[in-house]
């Protein structure tokens, strides 16, 4: 059975989830929060090297100001009470996004999570915050026409392995395995240009309820995909 190298989850559904229950969204996204945490723990028991999270998209800051400021606030809290266990159990944490629109305090704070893990090899945890797929290929085309303008690039040799190197996720390698929870059949401006041949799972299942029972059962989805990139299938060897 094939294990995905990399997994992304766009985590949706924390609103209906509260509503559902007659609580107020911010209850929602307390235990998407823990759901978040337990999946990152199953990440590692099953093997997976990169699991990209999808926190907080650059469309959401037109959510009511005080929902911005609740999840910003759960972020940099949930960091800060994570960030012990996740280095002792050598997870490497790292974020995508347009972190310029932060407090200095919290930016600093995320180097500096990013500064004492760099070194582990356990797992890759990447939060997607403040990231959009479009402001990625923005910026990876900024940087490039920079690197251009000093004269570093031949605008000729700009092809995709150049671009791909410029994107948020570079040496990190594109999702094997895309989920969704919450519902919607939707890629709402995730990682756009590492989806491309990712296989795309869609559940039903509102995040905080998302367990290490529903990661393992699309794990196993995933395993019996057959992957042609475009190619044949491969032929079964002779006598085989
Ligand atoms: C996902 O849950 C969390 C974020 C987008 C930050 P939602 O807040 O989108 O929950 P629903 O989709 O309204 O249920
Ligand atoms: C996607 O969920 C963003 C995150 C989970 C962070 P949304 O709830 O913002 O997406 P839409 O609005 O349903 O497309
Ligand atoms: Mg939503």
């Amino acid at each position: 059975m094939s294990v995905p190298e990399h997994v992304a989850i766009i985590m949706d559904g924390n609103g209906r989830w509260a509503s559902q229950r007659g609580m107020p969204r911010a209850a929602g996204h307390r235990s998407g929060a823990r759901a978040a945490r337990d999946i990152v723990e199953t990440a590692r028991e099953i093997g997976l090297k990169t699991l990209t999270l999808f926190a907080f998209s650059s469309e959401n800051w037109q959510r009511p100001r005080a929902e911005v400021r609740l999840l910003l606030d759960l972020f940099r809290r949930t960091i800060r009470r994570e960030i012990g266990s996740l280095h002792d159990n050598g997870v490497r944490l790292s974020f995508i996004g347009e972190r310029s629109h932060f407090s200095d305090a919290l930016q600093r704070e995320m180097a500096q999570a990013e500064e004492r893990t760099r070194d582990n090899a356990a797992l890759n945890l990447v939060i997607a915050i403040d990231y959009g797929g479009r402001w990625d290929i923005v910026q990876a085309t900024c940087r490039i026409a920079r690197a251009c303008a000093a004269g570093e690039i031949a605008p000729d040799d700009i092809d995709e392995s150049c671009f791909g190197e410029h994107m948020s996720l570079s040496a990190l390698g594109a999702p094997d395995l895309f989920i969704r929870t919450g519902g919607e059949r939707r890629v709402s401006n995730f990682l756009l240009w590492d989806l491309a041949y990712s296989e795309l799972y869609f559940s039903d299942e509102l995040w905080p309820d998302f367990d290490k029972a529903s990661l393992s059962e699309a794990v196993d989805w995933f395993a019996h995909r057959q992957r042609r990139f475009g190619r044949l299938p491969q032929a079964a060897a002779p006598g085989g």
